[in-house]
Protein backbone atom coordinates (compact mmCIF):
# COMPACT_ATOMS: atom_id res chain seq x y z
CA UNK A 1 0.00 0.00 0.00
CA UNK A 2 1.02 3.40 -0.97
CA UNK A 3 1.75 5.79 2.11
CA UNK A 4 -0.26 8.72 2.75
CA UNK A 5 1.63 12.16 0.97
CA UNK A 6 1.29 15.10 3.81
CA UNK A 7 1.76 18.31 2.08
CA UNK A 8 0.95 20.65 4.68
CA UNK A 9 3.26 20.92 7.87
CA UNK A 10 0.16 21.07 10.08
CA UNK A 11 -1.21 17.41 8.52
CA UNK A 12 2.50 16.38 9.77
CA UNK A 13 2.13 17.87 12.99
CA UNK A 14 -1.22 15.91 13.57
CA UNK A 15 0.27 12.70 12.85
CA UNK A 16 3.67 13.04 14.34
CA UNK A 17 1.84 14.31 17.83
CA UNK A 18 -0.18 11.33 17.48
CA UNK A 19 2.59 9.27 17.23
CA UNK A 20 4.44 11.05 20.12
CA UNK A 21 1.64 10.84 22.61
CA UNK A 22 1.65 7.06 22.69
CA UNK A 23 5.41 7.06 22.61
CA UNK A 24 6.15 5.94 19.08
CA UNK A 25 9.71 6.67 17.80
CA UNK A 26 10.39 8.13 14.64
CA UNK A 27 12.72 7.83 12.25
CA UNK A 28 13.13 10.43 9.08
CA UNK A 29 14.98 9.63 5.85
CA UNK A 30 15.13 12.99 4.30
CA UNK A 31 15.71 13.31 0.24
CA UNK A 32 15.24 14.78 -2.71
CA UNK A 33 13.11 12.45 -4.38
CA UNK A 34 14.25 10.39 -8.12
CA UNK A 35 14.85 7.29 -5.03
CA UNK A 36 17.15 4.88 -5.81
CA UNK A 37 18.27 2.10 -4.09
CA UNK A 38 20.77 3.66 -1.84
CA UNK A 39 17.91 5.72 -0.60
CA UNK A 40 15.82 2.44 0.24
CA UNK A 41 18.36 1.12 2.31
CA UNK A 42 18.14 4.25 4.40
CA UNK A 43 14.63 3.79 4.92
CA UNK A 44 15.08 -0.23 5.68
CA UNK A 45 17.68 0.62 8.71
CA UNK A 46 14.81 3.01 9.51
CA UNK A 47 12.16 0.86 9.26
CA UNK A 48 14.57 -1.69 11.78
CA UNK A 49 14.98 0.83 14.35
CA UNK A 50 11.88 3.09 14.51
CA UNK A 51 8.18 2.60 15.23
CA UNK A 52 7.00 5.30 12.36
CA UNK A 53 9.25 6.14 9.30
CA UNK A 54 8.80 9.48 7.47
CA UNK A 55 10.02 9.73 3.97
CA UNK A 56 10.57 13.33 2.91
CA UNK A 57 11.04 14.41 -0.66
CA UNK A 58 12.00 18.46 -1.19
CA UNK A 59 14.52 19.60 -4.02
CA UNK A 60 15.66 22.51 -2.28
CA UNK A 61 16.38 25.28 -4.34
CA UNK A 62 18.83 26.98 -1.65
CA UNK A 63 21.41 23.89 -1.57
CA UNK A 64 21.40 24.10 -6.00
CA UNK A 65 24.43 27.02 -6.56
CA UNK A 66 23.81 26.16 -10.35
CA UNK A 67 20.44 27.09 -11.65
CA UNK A 68 20.66 24.72 -14.61
CA UNK A 69 21.45 21.51 -12.23
CA UNK A 70 18.71 22.63 -10.04
CA UNK A 71 16.27 22.84 -13.54
CA UNK A 72 17.75 19.24 -14.50
CA UNK A 73 17.17 17.78 -11.33
CA UNK A 74 14.97 14.88 -11.55
CA UNK A 75 11.41 14.41 -10.04
CA UNK A 76 9.45 11.58 -10.14
CA UNK A 77 7.18 11.57 -7.29
CA UNK A 78 4.74 9.12 -8.34
CA UNK A 79 7.32 6.33 -9.13
CA UNK A 80 8.81 7.41 -5.75
CA UNK A 81 5.73 6.57 -3.67
CA UNK A 82 5.70 3.12 -5.75
CA UNK A 83 9.20 2.45 -4.78
CA UNK A 84 8.30 3.36 -0.86
CA UNK A 85 5.21 0.96 -1.43
CA UNK A 86 6.76 -2.37 -0.17
CA UNK A 87 8.55 -0.91 2.91
CA UNK A 88 5.48 -0.05 4.60
CA UNK A 89 6.59 3.38 5.58
CA UNK A 90 4.20 5.50 7.15
CA UNK A 91 4.00 9.18 5.40
CA UNK A 92 5.81 10.68 2.45
CA UNK A 93 6.46 14.47 3.65
CA UNK A 94 6.65 16.37 0.05
CA UNK A 95 6.21 19.79 1.67
CA UNK A 96 4.63 22.63 -1.00
CA UNK A 97 7.59 25.18 -0.67
CA UNK A 98 6.40 27.61 1.27
CA UNK A 99 6.18 25.15 4.18
CA UNK A 100 9.90 25.46 4.01
CA UNK A 101 10.38 28.78 3.04
CA UNK A 102 7.44 30.84 3.73
CA UNK A 103 7.53 34.39 2.34
CA UNK A 104 9.81 36.54 4.32
CA UNK A 105 11.83 33.55 5.49
CA UNK A 106 15.41 35.15 6.47
CA UNK A 107 17.42 32.65 8.45
CA UNK A 108 20.18 30.58 7.43
CA UNK A 109 22.03 27.68 9.55
CA UNK A 110 25.98 27.95 8.51
CA UNK A 111 28.03 24.78 10.00
CA UNK A 112 32.04 26.57 9.87
CA UNK A 113 34.97 24.66 9.15
CA UNK A 114 33.65 21.12 8.17
CA UNK A 115 32.05 23.31 5.35
CA UNK A 116 35.52 24.85 3.98
CA UNK A 117 36.58 22.17 2.07
CA UNK A 118 35.65 19.83 -0.74
CA UNK A 119 32.07 20.34 -2.09
CA UNK A 120 32.27 23.77 0.34
CA UNK A 121 34.87 25.30 -2.15
CA UNK A 122 33.58 23.86 -5.56
CA UNK A 123 30.10 24.59 -4.28
CA UNK A 124 29.45 27.71 -2.17
CA UNK A 125 26.74 28.15 -0.54
CA UNK A 126 25.70 24.83 -1.04
CA UNK A 127 26.18 23.39 2.36
CA UNK A 128 23.88 26.34 4.37
CA UNK A 129 21.62 25.30 2.01
CA UNK A 130 21.80 21.71 3.21
CA UNK A 131 22.21 22.81 7.19
CA UNK A 132 19.12 24.94 6.47
CA UNK A 133 16.54 22.04 5.13
CA UNK A 134 17.62 19.91 7.12
CA UNK A 135 17.42 21.67 10.04
CA UNK A 136 13.57 22.64 9.31
CA UNK A 137 12.80 18.92 8.31
CA UNK A 138 14.21 17.70 11.86
CA UNK A 139 11.98 19.99 13.66
CA UNK A 140 9.04 19.63 11.25
CA UNK A 141 8.88 15.83 11.26
CA UNK A 142 10.19 16.05 15.64
CA UNK A 143 12.11 12.77 14.62
CA UNK A 144 14.28 11.12 17.02
CA UNK A 145 16.33 9.45 13.84
CA UNK A 146 17.46 10.71 10.86
CA UNK A 147 19.36 8.75 8.04
CA UNK A 148 21.89 9.43 5.44
CA UNK A 149 24.03 7.93 3.15
CA UNK A 150 27.66 7.89 3.74
CA UNK A 151 28.46 8.44 0.04
CA UNK A 152 27.25 12.17 1.15
CA UNK A 153 30.46 11.82 3.81
CA UNK A 154 31.00 15.54 4.08
CA UNK A 155 27.12 16.11 4.44
CA UNK A 156 26.39 13.48 6.71
CA UNK A 157 29.21 15.36 8.66
CA UNK A 158 28.06 18.89 8.98
CA UNK A 159 24.47 17.55 9.41
CA UNK A 160 25.62 15.89 12.39
CA UNK A 161 27.04 18.96 13.83
CA UNK A 162 24.39 21.22 12.82
CA UNK A 163 22.17 18.90 15.32
CA UNK A 164 24.88 18.25 17.71
CA UNK A 165 25.33 22.48 18.20
CA UNK A 166 21.24 23.10 17.82
CA UNK A 167 20.77 21.08 20.31
CA UNK A 168 17.93 19.50 18.35
CA UNK A 169 16.91 15.96 20.14
CA UNK A 170 18.04 13.76 16.87
CA UNK A 171 20.16 11.02 16.34
CA UNK A 172 22.08 11.08 13.29
CA UNK A 173 22.78 7.73 11.74
CA UNK A 174 24.87 7.58 8.68
CA UNK A 175 24.64 3.64 6.25
CA UNK A 176 27.33 2.13 4.07
CA UNK A 177 27.17 3.70 0.26
CA UNK A 178 25.23 1.41 -2.08
CA UNK A 179 26.91 0.81 -5.47
CA UNK A 180 25.99 -0.71 -8.87
CA UNK A 181 28.24 -4.06 -9.40
CA UNK A 182 30.44 -2.26 -11.25
CA UNK A 183 31.08 -0.11 -8.06
CA UNK A 184 29.76 2.72 -9.20
CA UNK A 185 27.76 4.79 -6.00
CA UNK A 186 24.08 4.68 -6.59
CA UNK A 187 23.42 8.37 -7.10
CA UNK A 188 20.21 10.56 -9.02
CA UNK A 189 23.03 12.17 -10.88
CA UNK A 190 23.56 8.75 -12.53
CA UNK A 191 20.41 9.02 -14.47
CA UNK A 192 21.74 11.19 -16.85
CA UNK A 193 24.78 9.05 -17.46
CA UNK A 194 24.64 7.78 -21.45
CA UNK A 195 25.41 4.03 -21.65
CA UNK A 196 28.93 5.00 -22.43
CA UNK A 197 29.20 7.86 -19.63
CA UNK A 198 28.05 4.63 -17.43
CA UNK A 199 30.91 2.76 -18.93
CA UNK A 200 33.65 5.36 -17.86
CA UNK A 201 31.79 6.35 -14.38
CA UNK A 202 32.03 2.95 -13.13
CA UNK A 203 36.03 2.77 -13.36
CA UNK A 204 35.96 5.40 -10.56
CA UNK A 205 35.89 2.83 -7.52
CA UNK A 206 38.40 0.38 -8.87
CA UNK A 207 40.68 3.69 -9.43
CA UNK A 208 40.22 4.86 -5.83
CA UNK A 209 40.43 1.44 -4.16
CA UNK A 210 43.81 0.64 -5.73
CA UNK A 211 44.63 4.32 -5.02
CA UNK A 212 43.60 3.52 -1.10
CA UNK A 213 45.17 0.15 -1.10
CA UNK A 214 48.60 1.63 -1.81
CA UNK A 215 48.00 3.81 1.23
CA UNK A 216 49.29 1.65 4.08
CA UNK A 217 52.66 0.61 1.94
CA UNK A 218 53.72 4.30 2.93
CA UNK A 219 53.89 5.88 -0.43
CA UNK A 220 53.25 9.59 -0.95
CA UNK A 221 49.40 10.28 -1.30
CA UNK A 222 50.23 13.52 -3.11
CA UNK A 223 52.12 11.14 -5.51
CA UNK A 224 49.67 8.80 -5.62
CA UNK A 225 46.88 11.22 -6.32
CA UNK A 226 48.28 12.28 -8.94
CA UNK A 227 48.50 9.08 -10.94
CA UNK A 228 44.68 8.41 -9.54
CA UNK A 229 44.18 11.80 -11.83
CA UNK A 230 45.84 10.56 -14.61
CA UNK A 231 44.13 7.26 -14.52
CA UNK A 232 40.94 9.02 -13.90
CA UNK A 233 41.28 11.17 -17.64
CA UNK A 234 42.09 8.16 -19.16
CA UNK A 235 39.16 6.44 -18.31
CA UNK A 236 37.57 8.83 -20.19
CA UNK A 237 36.36 11.55 -17.32
CA UNK A 238 36.66 15.20 -18.51
CA UNK A 239 37.75 16.76 -14.87
CA UNK A 240 38.83 16.29 -11.75
CA UNK A 241 38.02 18.85 -9.01
CA UNK A 242 39.29 17.11 -6.26
CA UNK A 243 41.63 13.92 -4.58
CA UNK A 244 41.47 13.97 -1.15
CA UNK A 245 42.75 12.13 2.20
CA UNK A 246 40.90 13.38 5.16
CA UNK A 247 40.43 12.33 8.63
CA UNK A 248 37.43 10.63 8.99
CA UNK A 249 36.07 12.46 11.82
CA UNK A 250 37.36 16.10 11.33
CA UNK A 251 37.84 16.33 7.61
CA UNK A 252 41.14 17.47 8.17
CA UNK A 253 43.57 16.92 5.11
CA UNK A 254 46.09 14.11 5.74
CA UNK A 255 49.27 13.61 4.30
CA UNK A 256 48.89 10.23 5.66
CA UNK A 257 46.03 7.35 6.43
CA UNK A 258 47.43 7.13 10.28
CA UNK A 259 44.37 7.30 11.85
CA UNK A 260 40.61 6.58 10.77
CA UNK A 261 40.48 8.00 7.27
CA UNK A 262 38.35 8.28 4.06
CA UNK A 263 39.47 9.06 0.56
CA UNK A 264 36.92 11.70 -1.26
CA UNK A 265 36.83 12.14 -4.90
CA UNK A 266 35.21 14.40 -7.32
CA UNK A 267 35.01 13.81 -11.04
CA UNK A 268 33.32 14.80 -13.89
CA UNK A 269 31.84 12.54 -16.74
CA UNK A 270 29.77 13.10 -19.57
CA UNK A 271 28.49 15.85 -18.21
CA UNK A 272 27.96 14.70 -14.49
CA UNK A 273 29.73 15.53 -11.80
CA UNK A 274 30.39 12.12 -9.56
CA UNK A 275 30.97 12.34 -5.89
CA UNK A 276 32.57 9.04 -4.33
CA UNK A 277 34.23 8.55 -0.93
CA UNK A 278 36.03 5.30 0.51
CA UNK A 279 36.88 4.63 4.28
CA UNK A 280 41.18 3.48 3.83
CA UNK A 281 43.04 0.94 5.64
CA UNK A 282 45.05 2.27 8.89
CA UNK A 283 48.59 2.97 8.09
O1 LIG B 1 21.23 14.36 0.24
C1 LIG B 1 20.19 14.92 -0.16
O2 LIG B 1 19.39 14.36 -0.92
C2 LIG B 1 19.90 16.36 0.27
O3 LIG B 1 21.08 17.09 0.40
C3 LIG B 1 19.06 16.44 1.55
C4 LIG B 1 19.80 15.87 2.74
C5 LIG B 1 17.74 15.71 1.36
C6 LIG B 1 18.75 17.90 1.88
O4 LIG B 1 18.03 18.51 0.85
Amino acid sequence: MTAPILRRLAELRTQTNAWKRVGETIGVVPTMGALHQGHLSLVEAAKADCDRVIVTIFVNPKQFNNPEDLAKYPRTENEDAEKLAPYGVDAIYVPEPEEIYPAGFATTVSVAGLTDVMEGTFRPGHFDGVATVVAKLFLQTQADRAYFGEKDYQQLMIVRRMARDLDIPIDVIGCPTVREPSGLAMSSRNLRLSPEGLTIAARKNTIMRELAERLPRGEPFGELAKEAEAALLDAGFTEVEYIDLRCAETLEALPHANRPARLFVTAWADGVRLIDNIAVPNS
